[in-house]
């Protein structure tokens, strides 16, 4: 398949609200999932929404492994995620640092439920419900809230913590997710 563009923020097709997908199995949702994977592990991402590659649809993807970039990221097992619903456990938030492909170069500081249930379908329909937390959860929160037309940068609370990882973070590796 193939690697695609990933909006960067300023394109208008990321303020969208994404349509639910209709039909699983098929070859449309195929070629985008491989064109996700592609992307995504293209540019070593950690997750990817469909409306970042200017697909309205309500599907992300994510995967962590340990590896050089995130030595102390708790590993996130590959999942497709379709039609995902969350539902916070508790109030309980938590500030962490986050970057995203349609933001390159840059962090912020954002508060996600420390503690969240999601469900949704994978790519052959299948239900997904799990309970996760901690760096698991905020991946999820960061990639659905691509499919309401959602970036971090609007969940920052102090906009003090919002830069250039470069400068936020001098001598380290400048990647984004
Ligand atoms: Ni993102």
């Amino acid at each position: 398949m193939s690697i695609r563009t990933v909006l960067r923020m300023g394109d208008a097709r990321l303020w969208q609200v994404a349509a639910p997908v209709r039909e699983f199995g098929g070859v449309v949702l195929r070629e985008l999932l491989a064109d996700m994977r592609d992307t995504m592990q293209a540019l070593q991402g950690v997750g990817l929404a469909a409306p970042q590659i200017g697909v309205s649809l309500r599907v992300v993807i994510f995967s962590v492994t340990k590896s050089e970039r995130y030595p102390d990221a708790p590993e996130v097992p590959e999942t497709v995620l379709i039609n995902p619903v969350i539902t916070p456990l508790g109030d309980e938030s938590e500030e962490g640092w986050e970057g995203c492909l349609s933001i390159p170069s840059m962090r912020g500081l954002v508060p996600r439920f420390n503690r969240i249930r999601y469900q949704g379908y994978d790519e052959h329909g299948a239900l997904i419900d799990r309970t996760v937390s901690g760096f698991h959860a905020r991946v999820v929160q960061h990639e659905c809230d691509h499919l309401d037309g959602v970036l971090y940068p609007q969940r920052i609370r102090d906009m003090k913590n919002f830069g250039f990882s470069e400068e936020l973070f001098p001598g380290r590796d400048a990647v984004d997710e």
